[in-house]
């Protein structure tokens, strides 16, 4: 009577308990990193002192930040690529594709268990896989050989039934399920999908689903291995690892959805939030500035040629510019062979790099106030590049539509859709694909002067005194925390100089504050920290002194990145608590080390008075926070 997930999770069980709530740990089979969290991962597990990763498999991408306007960017990959033959870790060369792409293609599989240091690892979920996104100290420990810690989730079963109607892509799927449960509706569960609707999804399809699963919060999203799930190994030359795999027909789940796939219609999410969903029909007719297709939510043979036969023999909106991201090299080679590319630079679409590029505001930034259709998967608010871009996610069938006609388009208006053949067998050249030597031992690392040693800290003391820097709302992200794109990413290594753009677009004036102040502490309202598992948004805040966040909710991963720094996540009791704090005000916690082993901590505020706050940490994270971070701890483990 066991759900997939709890297969999974069951047969990779290490510690704790599988009990609702409580935590439990996983052995990992796979890692993979990408570049804009992988130097800080490589970083923190030379610190650790490990000589070859543990792992089955550890893959390193470069895929986020592949621009190279200063020597930054080549540095990192130099570096990526000589830690990774150091230690054992394959590397995956910039121009081959985006991680979640390339893993489905080559290196995902059924029943294994992945960690990446991404939030849309998750994505390999559609063949079957347990992979999940966590920070990149997390996925440093799982290459060092130590089990993943989660809290024990809650399984949801979707049961899908029909079919998608012409025009109605798999992206209308998980916007609908967006639209129904929001950002925060995935919380501590895991999506496992079933039913007759299934069959006419096929893996990269599933792919779109379980990377959005993502902005639902989710722990991870899966579906079972079975036929389509073979017919695309076998489209990899990779039919040996199939196995088949499925829940119990008498599994018991914690809650279940009913989804009837005849019944969705095309769905665009508003900017700035994944949940803001709506019909296209009631938004159909406003203009539109730019297009982008691609990223790892929809980049894949199928998606880009769906958008290829859209596009075929026309030609894109005089007013609106088209750019288009073939997910990986493979995808690239194919639809050239196939004279799907032409079509697409015949009607006037711009050709990218196979990477994430405008996704995560690495070029393409829209005009200012412009309106962009995104096939992509956040739409945060200055995650564009442009402060005021109004960033829209829709299918690729709705981009492409839009991308026409200049203004927001339901696909259905097109007529009869074409009928995408696609391959039984791509061309399999995995040249881009760098293993590690047999002899390790005579690579040298190579470090440019963008990258800089991790700083050390030392355990909190027993008196946690510090002014309140900054209070914010609800809903903060990482990309409010620290924000990505083409100027800060180059910095990803560097942490010194990436703290000075630490909160830049709620307060610019903030990394200065908290330096002056020697420190501090931070406020939050609901969900703080959603969004990305960028750990640079707690390793900033670290350097820049800050000794605790309060707040009235956390996103798991970024919640666990401030445990990892070291930070201390606290929570109100209550709203009306949180509306008594004011920005400025000293917060003094007395008696630390021996309050943080209990439920309740009292604090005192200087404007505020007394305060019980909730310390809702494990006792592992209690430790954790006692002995400076998650490094700290990992490398006295490593040195026993
Ligand atoms: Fe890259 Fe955007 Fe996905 S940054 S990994 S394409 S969410």
């Amino acid at each position: 009577m066991s759900s997939l997930a709890v297969k999974i999770l069951s047969s990779h069980m290490v510690d704790g308990s599988m009990k609702k709530g409580e935590m439990m740990s996983i052995k990992i089979d796979q890692t993979l990193t990408q570049d804009a969290t992988g130097t800080m991962a490589y970083l923190q597990m030379e610190a650790m002192e490990v000589d070859k990763v543990k792992t089955d498999l550890s893959v390193s991408y470069v895929d986020h930040n592949t621009l190279q306007v200063g020597f930054e960017n080549a540095d990192d990959h130099r570096y990526l690529q000589s830690v990774a033959m150091r230690h054992g870790v394959v590397f995956s060369r910039a121009g081959n594709g985006i991680c979640h792409q390339v893993h489905l293609e080559r290196f995902g599989v059924p029943g294994k268990t992945l960690l990446g240091s991404d939030s849309h690892t998750p994505t390999g979920g559609a063949l079957g896989m347990l992979a999940i996104g966590a920070g990149g100290l997390d996925v440093a420990l799982a290459m060092a050989g130590m089990a993943f810690w989660l809290p024990a989730p809650e399984v949801v079963k979707v049961h899908l039934t029909g079919e998608l109607s012409p025009w109605v892509a798999a992206k209308d799927v998980i916007l609908e399920l967006l639209r129904r449960l929001s950002c925060k509706g995935g919380v501590g569960r895991i999506f496992e999908y079933s039913g007759p609707g299934l069959a006419c999804l096929s893996v990269p399809e599933r792919g779109t689903i379980t990377n959005m699963g993502a902005e639902l919060g989710a722990t991870t999203s899966l579906f079972p291995s079975d036929e389509e799930t073979l017919r695309f190994l076998r489209s990899q030359g990779r039919e040996a690892d199939y196995v088949p795999l499925c829940a119990d027909d008498d599994a018991v789940y914690d809650d279940v959805i009913e989804l009837d796939l005849s019944s969705l219609e095309p769905m665009i999410a508003l900017p700035h939030m994944p949940d803001q969903v709506v019909p296209v029909r009631e938004v159909a007719g406003f203009p539109v500035d730019q297009v982008f297709i691609g990223s790892c939510t929809n980049s894949s043979y199928l998606d880009l040629m769906k958008a290829a036969s859209i596009l075929d023999g026309k030609t894109v909106a005089e007013g609106t510019s088209l750019c288009v991201a073939p997910g990986s090299r493979q995808v690239m080679t194919a639809i050239a062979e196939n004279h799907g590319l032409a079509q697409l630079i015949r009607s006037g679409a711009r050709i990218l790099e196979c990477a994430c590029g405008p996704c995560v505001g690495v070029g393409q930034a829209p005009c200012s106030g412009g309106v962009s259709l995104r096939t992509s998967n956040r739409n945060f608010l200055g995650r564009s590049g442009t402060a005021d871009g109004k960033v829209h996610l829709v299918s690729v069938e709705t981009a492409a539509a839009s991308a026409l006609t200049g203004v927001i388009t339901d696909p259905r208006t097109l007529g009869e859709p074409r009928k995408i053949a696609v391959p039984e067998r791509f061309e399999i050249d995995d040249r881009m694909v760098i293993w590690p030597p047999e002899d390790r031992s005579s690579v040298e690392v190579l470090r440019g002067p963008n990258i800089k040693p991790l700083p050390v800290f030392p355990p909190m003391g027993d008196v946690l005194k510090g002014e309140v820097l900054l209070k914010v709302g609800d809903n903060i992200t990482t990309d409010h925390i620290m924000p990505a794109g083409a100027k800060v990413l180059p910095l990803r290594s560097n942490i010194p100089a990436i703290s000075k753009h630490c909160y830049a677009t709620v307060d610019p004036s903030f990394p200065e504050r908290a330096v002056a102040a020697g420190g501090g502490v931070i406020v939050g309202g609901r969900n703080y920290g959603q969004g990305s598992s960028r750990e640079h948004a707690a390793l900033a805040p670290q350097y820049l002194g800050i000794k605790a966040v309060i707040a009235l909710s956390y996103a798991r991963i970024h919640r666990q990145n401030l445990i990892n720094s070291g930070i201390l996540p606290l929570l109100f009791q209550s709203q009306e608590d949180y509306e008594r704090v004011k920005q400025g005000e000293v917060v003094t916690i007395d008696n630390l080390m021996n309050q943080i082993d209990g439920e309740r901590i009292s604090a005192t505020f200087d404007l505020s008075g007394d305060m019980t706050l909730i310390n809702d940490l494990s006792k592992r994270q209690r430790d954790t926070i006692k002995a400076g971070g998650t490094l700290n701890v990992a490398r006295a483990a490593l040195m026993d």
